[in-house]
Parts: structure tokens; sequence; C-alpha cells
């Protein structure tokens, strides 16, 4: 990679930002309940300005960081890092099968359809990387297989860079849709992902500077796994003994989403997970 195709907080900004409002999203929020979280929001920000003695200087500094997030297009990022675990909690309460976690900014509809048994697109640094075998099953919550069902799988490279994101690599580089076999089951060779350090050259860096906190997500691999009459499943899977998994700056680990690879003789890493998905009644 160059320095000129090197990606930035502003560049993955921008095409989170321009992935998200193509999508031109809604909810049905009756309006006694919007107003309700409007007004709770707005006290609760006051409120920190109140007890914190917030100054006219300090208050223009927030109003030119906002801005600054905005014209960056950083806010899924930003708001993925430290407002989506709070949201995939309360999505959380009402589900019993495979715990969920938050989906991020990089996610990228309509990823190549793969078999069951198969190996994720890469390019030959990736392959010459430390590989992955990652199987399983996805089952109903009674653990019936349910065959057909769509895994989409992403992740970043052994750089930290999502395909689509960052200018150097090919489109669908570590992103597929596997489809598993009549007994729900899958088999996807892929490269062991590394920890992930979010852009900070931003905005968004700034406040993480600010916070004296630091910029790392733990190794992970992304997944939207559903079938149909389930509720789809958004989760990420980490790594035991990984660096981060006990302190991921989007907070977003989970105990029952870390898995346990153990390393072959062959050299491959091996593991194991069944999905189980709640009705979707
Ligand atoms: C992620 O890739 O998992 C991620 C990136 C930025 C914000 C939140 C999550
Ligand atoms: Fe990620």
């Amino acid at each position: 990679m160059t320095a000129t195709d090197a990606p930035t907080a502003s560049g993955s900004g921008t095409a989170a930002t321009e992935k998200f409002t193509a999508e031109r999203v809604s909810a049905d929020t009756p309006p006694e309940r919007l107003a309700a979280i409007a007004k709770d929001a707005l006290g609760a920000l006051n409120r920190v300005i109140l007890d914190h003695e917030v100054s006219y200087a300090e208050y223009r500094v927030l109003k030119q960081w906002l801005i600054d997030v905005g014209e960056g297009g950083e806010w899924p990022l930003f708001l993925d890092v430290f407002i989506e675990h709070s949201v995939e909690e309360v999505l959380a309460r009402s589900r019993q099968g495979t715990k969920g976690s938050i989906e991020g900014p990089y996610y990228v509809a309509d990823a190549p359809e793969l078999p069951a048994e198969c190996t994720m697109p890469m390019r030959e640094e990736d392959r010459r990387g430390e590989q992955l075998v990652f199987s399983g099953q996805v089952t109903d919550l009674d653990g019936n297989g349910l065959g057909g069902a769509k895994v989409e799988l992403w992740h970043a490279d052994a750089e930290g860079y999502y395909s689509q994101f960052a200018p150097h690599l090919p489109e669908w580089n570590l992103r597929g849709t596997i489809v598993t076999d009549e007994q729900g089951r899958y088999s996807i060779t892929t490269a062991l992902p590394a920890p992930y350090k979010i852009p900070t050259d931003g905005p968004t860096g700034q406040f993480i500077e600010a916070q004296n906190g630091h910029p790392w997500r733990p190794a992970h691999l992304h997944l939207i796994v559903s079938s149909p009459g389930r509720h789809p499943i958004t989760t990420q899977l980490y790594f035991r003994g990984g660096e981060w998994v006990e302190d991921d700056v989007a907070s977003a680990t989970k105990p029952e989403l870390i898995l346990d690879p153990v390393k072959g003789e062959d050299g491959l890493h091996r593991v194991e997970y069944r999905f189980a998905l709640d009705p979707a009644e």
C-alpha cells in the first residue's frame, strides 16, 4: 500500500456515510414516544452542561467538533463505536438464541454467494497469513438444522482494513454469503483476523484521545445469519486471550461470543460454532 491509497478516517467515513444514506432508513416511532425520547435526550445533555459548568468557549468547541464529525463523514463510525451497543442490548432482551452484537459501519449487503464448504475471497497476501477453518451449524432453538440458511460473513484483513472502505482492496475481499447444506452446516476457510484500530486521524480519534481512551477493537468476525421464518441474528465472534477482548472500545464483546480455536499440525486454526435462531413469531 502506498501513502496515497492508505485509508483515512474521512475516506472510510465518507464511504460508510454514503452507503448508509443511500438506504434512506425509517422507523415507525409513534409521535408521543419520539417526543419523550427527544425530551429526555436533551434533558440529559443539558444536565451534563450544568453539572460540569461548561463555558461558552467549550460550547463553541463542541459545536465545531460536531460540524467536523459530519463533514468528515464520521457519524456512522462515532455512533457505532459509542452508542450502537446499547441499542443492541435493548434488542437482545427479546431474543433467546445466539447472542447478537453490533453491526458496525462496514457491512455491505449482497456479497457473492458461496457454497457451504468454501474459502472466502481473499488476496494472495491474505492467504499467506494464518488461516482459520470456521465451521458449524445453523439451527432453530431446539437444535434442528436449518438447511439453506445464509451466513453473511465479513471481516478486516490482517492490517485492519475492510474491502469497499479502503481503496486498495478488491471489492469483495473477505466478504461472502455462505449458504448452509441440508443439515444447516457450513465450513468456511478464511484469513485469521487481527485486532482492529478504528481510524484516529479525524474527530472520532480526537474524542478518544480527549478521554484518554484507546482506539482498539479485538480481532473479530462479523456475521448476519438468517433463515426464512426466523429472526436474523447480527453478531460478532472474538478469540479467547486475544488483545482487547476485555477492553473493546466499542463495548461489543460478550462471553458467549468468544471462540477457542485450536491450531492443527497442518498449521490451520480450527473452531466450531452453532448459531441458534429465534422464530420470527
Ligand atoms: C467494526 O468494524 O467492528 C466497527 C468499526 C467501527 C465502529 C464500530 C465497529
Ligand atoms: Fe469490525
